[in-house]
């Protein structure tokens, strides 16, 4: 057996230079995940950071979700920095109070009357957006990729899902996390389970087959994982209405799926985990997890949905210790690429995808 199967170099983890890179062909080429649609309700705004731009995230009155650049079309203030649950309905800009709706029409400009200013020409710049089953998508990419045809490509595993009704689910919880490592190191992680036995003493106790350094049952092609739900510390233990569409053998099974290039979707019947990687350069993540659940399954008398919320934080900081280790490592003068085996073969398929990307011009 050879170890000729090689890692990402500590130049591709490190250096600006790739950085600017694969701001261009990645994330500036097709389609980003944005989290969770239903963390919007409908008047409300949220900022996220999409590799460095700044991109507006509205629900507009009617419910329509939208995408901006979140910036003023009169002089280029910044509109907003953070969620504003709060909202009115509209965005006044904080420099000179030029008002947009949640749709992005520029509807109030002080002190400038309709000769002095065409307000019908200045609605704020918008992305493109898709929303798939509940999860937003945005592209900053002028003439972006057919949605679709991208889907397919860059989150197969993930259209299994479908079936689940994500969309007609409900956020409990999001939570928010900074991690000191590149992006590709968290979702490198992510990809494999040669690490779950040292690193996540909790989880294999509840998902045994990843004791075997596996990340899919070799028996099963619908890509599912037995759960144990039974034992006295799986927080899956607690009965409740299920996912629409869910199995009896869902019910007992985690499945997982990468979208690539900045997210990960995990269901675990009866919750489904959205995390959102948000790269700012080569050496900072931040993280976001939307978690979701059924209203009937909330609303069961007795369930909580707080233990699977704790355990996905606990699992997920344990990974997130992991990869900042991992990007100190990758520094070495010495480290020329590490080697991935047969195991890794997920971690082989992001590696590809990502040198294709990156080379494709
Ligand atoms: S820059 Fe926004 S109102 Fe002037
Ligand atoms: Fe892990």
């Amino acid at each position: 057996m050879s170890n000729d199967t090689h890692t990402l170099t500590g130049h591709d983890y490190l250096s600006d230079e790739v950085w600017l890179l694969e701001r261009q062909r990645i994330f500036r080429s097709g389609w980003l995940l944005a989290g969770a649609g239903q963390r919007l309700q409908r008047g409300n705004r949220t900022v996220v950071d999409l590799a460095g731009e700044s991109v507006l995230l509205t629900r507009d009155l009617d419910g329509a979700l939208h995408a901006f650049a979140n910036v003023c079309r009169h002089r280029g203030a910044r509109l907003c920095e953070a969620h504003d649950a709060s909202s009115q309905g509209s965005l006044m800009c904080p420099y000179h109070a030029w008002t947009y709706a949640l749709d992005g029409a520029l509807i109030a400009t002080p002190h400038l009357d309709d000769t002095e200013v065409d307000r019908s020409t200045l609605p704020l710049w918008q992305y493109h957006l898709r929303e798939w089953h509940g999860l937003v998508f945005v592209s900053l990419n002028p003439d972006p990729p057919q949605f679709d045809a991208w889907l397919q490509e860059h989150a197969a595993e993930m259209l299994r899902f479908e079936r689940f009704g994500l969309e007609q689910l409900v956020v409990v919880a999001s939570t928010r996390c900074d991690i000191a490592a590149n992006w590709k190191i968290v979702i490198e992680n992510y990809q494999e389970c040669l690490h779950c036995t040292r690193v996540h003493p909790e989880l294999v106790d509840i998902v045994p087959l990843y004791r075997t350094g596996w990340v899919t049952d070799r028996e099963r092609p619908d890509g599912g994982v037995a759960v144990t739900r039974s034992k006295e510390s799986s927080p899956y233990r607690a009965e409740a209405p299920s996912l629409p569409g869910a199995t009896e053998l869902d019910h007992t099974s985690y499945y997982g799926a990468t979208v690539f290039p900045n997210g990960f979707v995990d269901v675990t019947d009866p919750s489904v985990v959205i995390s959102t990687l948000y790269p700012d350069g080569p050496n900072r993540t931040v993280m976001t997890m939307d978690f979701l659940f059924h209203a009937d399954t909330l609303a069961a008398p007795g369930f909580d949905p707080q233990p699977i919320i704790d355990f996905n934080v606990l699992v997920g900081n344990q990974d997130n210790t992991v990869c900042e280790m991992v990007h100190r490592g990758v520094a070495s003068l010495a480290f020329d690429h590490g080697v991935l085996t047969p195991k890794d073969e997920y971690v082989i398929w992001f590696t590809e995808h990502y040198r294709r990307t990156m080379g494709a011009t």
